[in-house]
């Protein structure tokens, strides 16, 4: 198989003035084979080799944006690593996140020259009204419910655009917080064309506490968005 047709070329897009670009691919998992591992060069570790094709497939396409990231940051260790919970490892001095949705992927990373920091990405596909009631009932807290009815925008994108930023804010707290938490951890108190803004509700460690904000910034791509947190 060809590896060039199960990935497009790489794509980028700035998320935030004050984030490094991010890297977006299509992908098709119908053209997903296990030989690509060794074709892209990319280690395939037990837990992804005994998971679904899809699985494998999501886990492929992220390294493979991981190296390019990573390797555009001058940074001669390219690999990135499975850690506790599924949080990725990235070498010494990078951090970086990685998403994946209905054959988009995307990946941003950065170099930590002076102080440490995480970062979370996230790409969901757009939900539809009548798609938004799980999330509502998962997902949102009063605060967000009074966030949405303010929101000159759709209901939709709004519950879209929560969704993906508390995962986004997940990832890039659960390397100081490490462990799960739930969505009532924090809330949207805010929303602009460019951000959305965080509350946390309660103590989650020292760096987010509550009452804590953390501004996060988004992209409406059309049929899906992407959200971005650093902490
Ligand atoms: C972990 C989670 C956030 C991943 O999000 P998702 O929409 O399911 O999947 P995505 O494709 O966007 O992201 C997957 C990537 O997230 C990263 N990830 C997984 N677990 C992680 C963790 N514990 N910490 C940081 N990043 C993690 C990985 O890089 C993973 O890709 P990989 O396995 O190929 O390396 C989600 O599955 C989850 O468990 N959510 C529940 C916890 C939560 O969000 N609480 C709300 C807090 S406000």
């Amino acid at each position: 198989m060809e590896k060039d047709f199960f990935v497009g070329p790489p794509g980028y897009f700035l998320i935030s003035s004050q984030a490094p670009p991010c890297i977006q691919v299509t992908y098709d998992v119908a053209k997903f084979h296990s030989a690509l591992f060794s074709e892209y060069a990319i280690p395939l570790p037990d837990t992804i080799k005994s998971s679904c094709k899809s699985r494998q497939a999501d886990f492929l396409v992220g390294r493979y944006l991981a190296r390019i990231a990573l390797d555009e940051l001058g940074c001669d260790e390219t690999y990135v690593g499975i850690g506790d919970n599924g949080c990725p490892v990235w070498p010494e001095n990078f951090t970086g996140s990685l998403s994946h949705a209905d054959g988009i992927a995307v990946c941003i990373a950065q170099k930590n020259d002076h102080t440490a920091s995480y970062i979370g990405i996230d790409c969901e596909r757009k939900l539809s009204l009548d798609e938004t009631g799980p999330v509502k009932e998962v997902a949102a807290t009063r605060t967000d419910h009074l966030t949405c009815s303010a929101y000159p925008e759709t209901s939709a994108l709004f519950y879209s655009l929560m969704f993906s930023v508390k995962e986004s804010f997940f990832k890039a707290a659960y390397p100081y917080v490490k462990r799960y938490f739930d969505f009532d951890a924090v809330s949207v108190f805010d929303i602009d064309p460019h951000n959305a803004y965080l509350q946390v509700n309660y103590d989650l460690h020292p760096r987010l506490m509550k009452g804590k904000t953390v501004t996060c910034s988004y992209r409406d791509m059309g049929d899906h968005v992407i959200t971005h947190c650093l902490i």
